[in-house]
């Protein structure tokens, strides 16, 4: 693991968005791994102005996201397919059948978990995985205890996860109380990581998750057994990290971030 750590919000999005890129343009037909929530939205941000810029093209990526809520129908404004459509595919010339989300409405949801793992191995697995991480230290919505080399299924939400989310169904009562998720060993399996994370909110969870031991109460520890993950962080996220200076040490001076140490002149 490595971890990287950028002035501001903006410019750990930037760099999450710029490595994106730089996969892209080399393996047009990348399988990319996503994630939703908020962190994310700045990132998708900068992919579509990529796009609409630079001529960033998605036609012939594929994509699978981390997870969905059970019993959201896609037209559901609430629904990650809906954010995902609202954020990033409608904006992009990707192909959305090359889109895939868990179908939440599915009549048998552990048959809908196992197709969606085959999907993915048809695809020949994730390429590029991109993460955020939770309150309580979840990657995609793998709660406290979930098993380090759990698959894609059906997980119960945890108190903190639906405290963390209430506000976009108009209280935590609204929330619903299951979703479909990639397990942890799934996400194990993408050959590429990437976990952004911004915010002071998120600074004591993130120095359990890079520099605390393994444990299954903190599904983001796992990434610590990955061999090519890195964890792009704000100044803000990355305050109660002991190894900061290393971290950015490694940043200035490795050779594989020269190119990304260059800011973009450009107004996004
Ligand atoms: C969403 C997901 C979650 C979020 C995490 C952070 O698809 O898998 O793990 O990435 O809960 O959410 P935000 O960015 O809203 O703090």
């Amino acid at each position: 693991m490595e971890a990287i750590i950028r002035p501001d919000q903006d410019s750990a999005a930037h760099l999450v968005a710029r490595i994106i890129a730089k996969e892209l343009r080399a393996h047009p037909s990348l399988v990319l791994g996503l994630a939703t929530g908020r962190t994310m939205e700045a990132v998708y941000r900068v992919l579509v102005q990529m796009h609409q810029q630079e001529r960033l093209d998605f036609s012939l990526c594929r994509t699978f996201n981390l997870d969905e809520y059970v019993g959201l129908a896609p037209t559901d404004p609430r629904s990650y397919r809906y954010y995902m459509n609202r954020r990033l595919f409608s904006h992009v010339n990707i192909d959305k059948r090359n889109t895939h989300l868990p179908d939440g409405t599915a009549t048998d949801l552990d048959a809908e978990c196992c197709q969606y793992e085959e999907k993915m191995r048809r695809c020949g697995g994730i390429d590029l995985q991109l993460l955020g991480i939770g309150a309580a230290g979840h990657i995609g919505f793998n709660e406290p205890l979930s098993a380090l080399r759990s698959r894609t299924r059906v997980k119960a939400l945890s108190p903190a996860t639906v405290e963390q989310n209430a506000a976009f169904f108009g209280g935590a009562a609204n929330v619903p109380r299951r979703a479909i998720t990639m397990g942890v060993g799934t996400i194990l399996e993408g050959r590429r990581c990437i976990l952004l994370a911004t915010g002071e909110k998120k600074a004591g969870v993130i120095a359990k998750a890079v520099e605390g031991p393994i444990t299954a109460m903190i599904s983001a520890t796992a990434l610590q057994l990955h061999t090519r993950c890195t964890v792009v962080l704000d100044e803000a996220a990355a305050s109660q990290l002991k190894a900061a200076d290393y971290y950015r040490w490694i940043f200035e001076n490795e050779p594989e971030w020269e190119e990304f140490r260059q800011s973009p002149n450009r107004d996004y």
